[in-house]
């Protein structure tokens, strides 16, 4: 083997966002030594665009809620094709998990009597989002950071990994390069725990930052595990969308859980037009109700602006296509106008919403607590993901463990806001664990040269096509807007045909995609390896979303609008074939026990 620098852990940890320090901290709690591998800085991740607050059933606002209202809203919200049995313990676990944080030292917002305040968000029927401010997923990075670095792991920044190593089934390590100086780094480890959150970067518009490009599912794809339900693409409804330069960041779901209203050209509330069946008996029925929830009226039923993201997102589409959009193609989100109801109301929403309030008045020069602000959809997550076991989370590659959004599960057709942070931080930690818990059952796997080689080799293929014409941006973008416009909020099967056929042809143009200088500081290299994982993942999820001719949560189909039974029952998979082509396939869904089932029934 040429002369890599080496590193042996019985635990490698890839991802340092939310779940990937939990897992880390609970690894190195079961006295493995563990290695963390972070693609940018610690600390920067996607975990801090959860804004709004972590959801767990703490019943410190409103004392009804528990686990089983939790479990049967996650349920509801992921229109049933969730993981039944990852719901349950992502439930059950997260507000022990949430005390948890607030024992390492989280500063949370309170309620008069000094616990931890929650805040109303979609699809959840009580308050239930711990929060501090709209700066919830900050908070959690840096008390996991905090805790995390005094547990002796080792932590490898601006690392990026390009593939696993295997012995045999199981896993044994991975290559990864250095950012900075493009060395390469060999890992050797018993265990592997991909958290690597999302996809975001297949997109146009997203709040994911450049390093969300599918690295952990395509990882995992490559080694032989399954992905499952990537045709469920959350498109959070509330993005900046001016001025261009912004477009796409997050405006936090908070804004309207404090009572902010959505609007169209002509003035209307037009979330109260259109309330689908299954949320019409816990939505009020006007807008002044909606505000009475905000308010904490129990008697009150929550605001239609707070139905779940997939279903404001296409409204939010539907207003703007109609043309009764704002001047630059979104609608109107307007928290202001709480002034006519409070006292004090440009006090409050500032305590409230900080970074809101910064961040519109520094990148768009808007005062939210005197204007409206301009908002439309923009890519957030993926709810499909790693295959993994609900207990242990190991996917079906020995060794080979994953959390967070690049795992499946908990969340179905559609994510609720919130239930991310409470998913990290649940299934950061049985990951952690059982990975540890591998680790020590384990003897030592063998790395073989052969597969460090040819991985090494690939990784700089893009240096050995000078003269080409194809320049990795290019391909970056091309990808980026035919996502966006051919498999996006809305889909149809000739279009996704289409996209289909376009990625074909982005794959050999991506393989001829060069890269000019050399190894050091050079981005477009990067962005050329990059480019595999945004073809895989999107071939994925093109593929899912076109056999599955229906729609549901995340996934709409204009040429199917409604739910159909048969898909109620079953995921698609995703899996490599032996001659290395991309298969899906349905599965079906275990059934349910009774005594869930019954919870569901209960909860109407
Ligand atoms: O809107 C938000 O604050 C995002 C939260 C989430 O995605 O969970």
């Amino acid at each position: 083997m040429a002369d890599y620098q080496t590193h042996e852990h019985d635990v490698l940890v890839i991802g340092a966002g939310g779940a990937g320090l939990r897992a880390a901290i609970e690894a190195s709690a079961g006295g493995v030594s563990v290695g963390l591998v972070c693609k940018s800085l610690l600390g920067k991740a996607h975990t801090v665009m959860a804004e709004g607050g972590i959801a767990a059933a703490l019943a410190n606002v409103d004392e009804r809620d528990n686990w089983k209202v939790h479990f049967s809203d996650t349920m509801r919200g992921g229109q049933y094709v969730n993981n039944w049995r990852m719901a349950q313990l992502h439930a059950q676990e997260a507000p022990a998990r949430v005390r948890e944080l607030e024992a390492w030292g989280a500063v949370f917002d309170r309620t008069p009597d000094g616990r931890i305040l929650q805040r109303n968000f979609g699809g959840h029927k009580y308050p239930r989002l711990a929060h501090v401010g709209d700066r919830t997923g900050l908070e959690l990075i840096r008390t996991l950071q905090d805790h995390g670095i005094h547990m002796g792991m080792e932590v490898y920044m601006e690392c990026t990994v390009v593939r696993l190593l295997k012995d045999g089934d199981r896993i044994a390590g991975a290559l990864a390069y250095y950012r900075d100086r493009g060395r390469f780094v060999v890992f050797k480890a018993k265990a592997i725990v991909l958290a690597t959150g999302g996809i975001g970067k297949a997109y146009k518009i997203t709040s994911n930052s450049w390093e969300y490009t599918g690295d952990g599912h395509t990882l995992a794809y490559d080694a032989g595990a399954e992905l499952q339900d990537m045709e469920f693409v959350q498109f959070h409804p509330t993005g900046m969308i001016w001025p261009p330069s912004v477009m796409g960041i997050l405006v936090t779901e908070g804004v309207r859980g404090e009572g902010g209203i959505l609007l169209n050209s002509k003035g209307e509330q037009f979330m109260y037009k259109d309330i689908p069946d299954l949320y019409k008996n816990q939505t009020a029925k006007d807008p002044e109700e909606g505000w009475r929830y905000c308010t904490g009226d129990r008697n009150a039923q929550r605001p239609a602006e707070l139905l779940t993201r997939d279903h404001v997102a296409r409204c939010i589409r539907r207003e703007v296509k109609e043309g009764r959009g704002s001047p630059h193609g979104g609608v109107f989100l307007d928290i202001s106008w709480i002034k006519a109801k409070i006292p004090n109301a440009p006090e409050h929403i500032k305590r409230k919403l900080p970074s809101m309030y910064h961040q519109f008045k520094e990148l768009g020069d808007i005062d939210i607590t005197k204007e409206a602000m301009e908002v439309g959809p923009t890519t957030h997550y993926i709810m499909g993901g790693v295959k993994v076991d609900a207990e242990s989370q190991m996917s079906r590659v020995p060794g080979l463990f994953a959390a967070g959004e690049c795992a499946v599960g908990i969340n179905g057709a559609n994510r609720l806001g919130g239930n991310s942070l409470s998913d990290i931080i649940v299934f950061g930690k049985r990951a952690g664990e059982y990975a540890a818990k591998y680790a020590k059952e384990q003897s030592a796997p063998a790395l073989h040269n052969d597969q460090v080689e040819a991985a090494a080799r690939w990784a700089l293929e893009p240096f050995d096509r000078q003269g080409g014409t194809e320049g990795p941006y290019n391909v970056q973008h091309d990808l980026q807007d035919m996502m966006q416009d051919l498999v996006g909020i809305v889909r149809r099967e000739d279009e996704m045909q289409k996209a289909l056929e376009g990625l074909g042809k982005l794959r050999e143009r991506a393989k001829r995609a060069m890269v000019k200088g050399n190894r050091e500081y050079n981005p477009g290299w990067h962005t050329a390896l990059d480019l595999h994982n945004l073809l895989v993942v999107s071939e994925a999820i093109t593929r899912s979303a076109i056999i599955r001719k229906e729609s549901r949560g995340g996934h709409f189909r204009d040429d199917f609008p409604a739910k159909v039974e048969k898909f109620g029952k079953v995921n698609l998979a995703v899996s490599k074939s032996a001659d290395g082509q991309m298969d899906v396939k349905e599965v079906a869904i275990p059934e349910m026990p009774d005594e869930l089932k019954q919870i569901i029934k209960e909860m109407g």
